[in-house]
């Protein structure tokens, strides 16, 4: 508290000039969660997921009452008692809830997607799940949230332990002390409700899917445990990396890492139980590529704790007007995705079949080495496969449209969910891009709020590459139609990417694509982080209407010409590989909720554009 305060006092004295300042200078520690358990996949974890109660609460009277009042007890529904042997025991008191009677869903999962009558609900719903833990003997137990969307309240036992927000970001809680023998009763609230002060805002181009949308597992760990650890290959051939232990022995302990068949380096944790390694050049390194997508099988030990991780070595960096992948230039064939399993009635529950479904399109169907991870950090699940195929990646916060630019805790908000995705991925040798925006109108306060983003992110991670989705500007230069890049955001990114629509969205003509200008610096990297139209698949051959297959065929094939045109182009990620749900889209013929700019339906059925575009990914992959 005393931290924050010293940063809001900052603020206020500097005003928003000051904002960005405080916030990049505030300390990167302060933005690390308490707890990572990053390597989580290979500890002795117990998985959550299944069937829980649930229980509606829309005017959120099991947080807090009327006139600001403390909630109701016979409304708190996260209290710890048998209400039915309560009922039965008669007496003046009587509840208003039940959770161990209540209706069950499945978690993970949104609930808009679990019951009709909560298709189109925004607010708070209680979850409830009951389950029997082991005896610690002297170990520490973790809750581990993959991603709670949008706000959770985590109550165990009937004990409040810990809140979170943000939707698309893992969260880490204690509860060594909260557990007890013979069963626990774990209660959640979950707030789907946006505002001015939430990331992202009210309105996106996206679905509520309001839940606990990823999985929860309770993690066991020693008493001293190797809360995060990371490796990465440095331009220069070493490889360097970290490793964090927390507990009593967490300081000056010898820490050992081994690269299966290719290295092995020990190191002593400083005081506050860290240690760094820094590791000669390995001779027959086999670096990451997406042709060659070589993982290692890494182990780190320390303190009579071990985790495992699976790493794949890897340089990114801009030369000029070219993105290098391993020193050599790269073109990414890529395309957008949202977080939603194929199928009709999609829950967001990403499973790795469901991610692995939509991965091998990409792969496989498109040609593509890249997918931009649009517009939020995607289940780890995604990333792990991404690493496994051999696609990189363009990952991003929802600061997206509009956000509330001049207020100190939203940017604190943003600069703590950047840092929660990057403790996350940093080991993911996919991503190569953290992205800072999507879309936002250029003012002085926005292009402050993203610029203290863009330094978080290379004070976080200097490995990798700083890009956002700029809007483009239309005028006329000495009579010319000329679209520009007109952002003083460009000069704080690594990487130049614009999102761009004619032929949708204007009075365009597919035939004048090909040959509109551009005006965007020389020396740039420049990606077309989207571009697209819409289709509803199977309306075809109507004098090529727009919504008609046929239609954005011919969009795709003239758009890539215009892009063939650009000379700084480097790549692209158009938009999007699958129709997705989204509230702003309700023509009744052509979308009834869904935005059509797939590639493919929301069952997985090909519109013809997709051809267009693995025909040309073909194509670029042979040069
Ligand atoms: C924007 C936005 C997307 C949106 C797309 C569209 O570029 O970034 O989130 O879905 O346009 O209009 O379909």
């Amino acid at each position: 508290v005393k931290k924050f305060l010293t940063f809001l006092i900052a603020a206020a004295c500097w005003g928003a000039a000051g904002i960005a300042a405080a916030a990049a200078a505030g300390s990167i520690e302060d933005l690390r969660p308490a707890f990572l358990l990053t390597a989580s996949p290979s500890r002795d974890t117990q998985d959550l997921s299944g069937q829980w109660t649930y229980s509606k609460d829309l005017y959120r009277t099991g947080l807090n009452d009327i006139n600001g009042w403390v909630a109701k007890s016979r409304m708190q529904r996260y209290r710890d008692l048998d209400v039915a042997a309560l009922e039965a025991q008669g007496g003046t008191d009587f509840f208003e809830f039940d959770l161990d009677r209540g209706p069950a869903m499945a978690v993970p999962g949104a609930w808009n997607a679990a019951r009709p009558e909560l298709r189109y609900y925004d607010g708070l719903v209680w979850f409830q799940r009951k389950f029997q833990s082991k005896p610690l003997n002297g170990g520490r137990a973790f809750l581990r949230f993959e991603a709670v969307n949008y706000r959770a309240y985590v109550y165990l036992n009937g004990k409040e332990i810990g809140r979170h927000e943000g939707g698309f970001t893992p969260f880490v809680l204690e509860v060594t002390d909260a557990l007890r023998e013979g069963g626990n009763r774990l209660s959640v609230g979950v707030d789907s409700s946006h505002d001015a002060q939430t990331i992202p805002t009210v309105i996106t181009d996206w679905d509520l899917y309001g839940g606990i949308t990823r999985p929860v597992r309770l993690v066991y760990t020693p008493a001293t445990f190797i809360d995060d650890a990371t490796l990465s290959l440095k331009p220069d051939g070493r490889i360097a990396g970290e490793l964090r232990l927390q507990g009593p022995q967490a300081a000056r302990q010898n820490v050992s890492v081994t690269i299966a068949g290719l290295a092995t380096a020990s190191a002593v944790t400083d005081a506050g139980g860290r240690a760094v390694f820094d590791i000669a050049a390995p001779a027959g390194l086999q670096r990451w590529s997406p042709d060659s997508p070589r993982l290692y099988d890494v182990r780190y030990a320390a303190a009579g704790d071990a985790v495992r991780d699976r790493i794949g070595f890897r340089t990114i960096a801009v030369k000029g007007r070219q993105i290098l992948l391993n020193g050599k230039p790269i073109f990414l064939r890529g395309i957008s995705l949202h977080e939603e399993e194929f199928g009709p009635n999609p829950a967001r529950n990403m499973t790795e079949p469901a991610a692995r479904a939509l991965l091998h399109e990409i792969k496989h169907g498109l040609n593509a080495n890249y997918v931009r991870l649009s517009h939020y950090p995607h289940s780890e699940v995604t990333l792990r496969l991404a690493d496994e195929m051999g696609l990189l990646v363009w990952s991003e916060i929802p600061v997206y449209w509009s956000v509330d630019w001049d207020n100190p805790a939203v940017l604190r908000k943003a600069l703590a969910m950047q840092a929660e995705a990057i403790y996350r991925d940093r080991g993911r040798a996919s991503v190569v891009m953290w992205s800072v925006g999507n879309e936002t109108p250029v003012s002085a306060p926005r292009t402050r709020f993203h610029s203290a983003m863009a330094d978080n992110v290379r004070a976080l991670d200097p490995t990798r590459l700083v890009s956002a989705a700029l809007l483009v500007e239309r005028r006329k230069v000495n009579g010319e139609d000329v679209t520009a890049i007109d952002d003083p955001l460009a000069a704080k990114l690594d990487v130049l990417a614009v999102n761009t629509y004619a032929g949708w969205y204007g009075s365009d003509t597919l035939d004048a694509l090909p040959g509109l200008k551009w005006q965007v610096p020389p020396d740039r990297p420049l990606i077309l982080s989207e571009f697209g139209a819409d289709a509803l698949a199977g309306y075809r051959n109507d004098g090529n209407k727009k919504f008609t297959e046929e239609y954005q065929a011919e969009y795709y094939r003239k758009t890539l010409a215009m892009a063939d045109a650009m000379p700084t182009l480097a790549g692209m990620s158009p938009w999007i590989l699958k129709d997705f749900q989204s509230p702003r889209r309700e023509h009744p013929v052509f979308q009834n909720g869904w935005n059509r700019k797939g590639l493919l339906s929301e069952t997985g059925v090909r519109k013809q554009a997709f051809g267009v575009l693995a025909d040309y990914y073909r194509g670029k992959a042979a040069k």
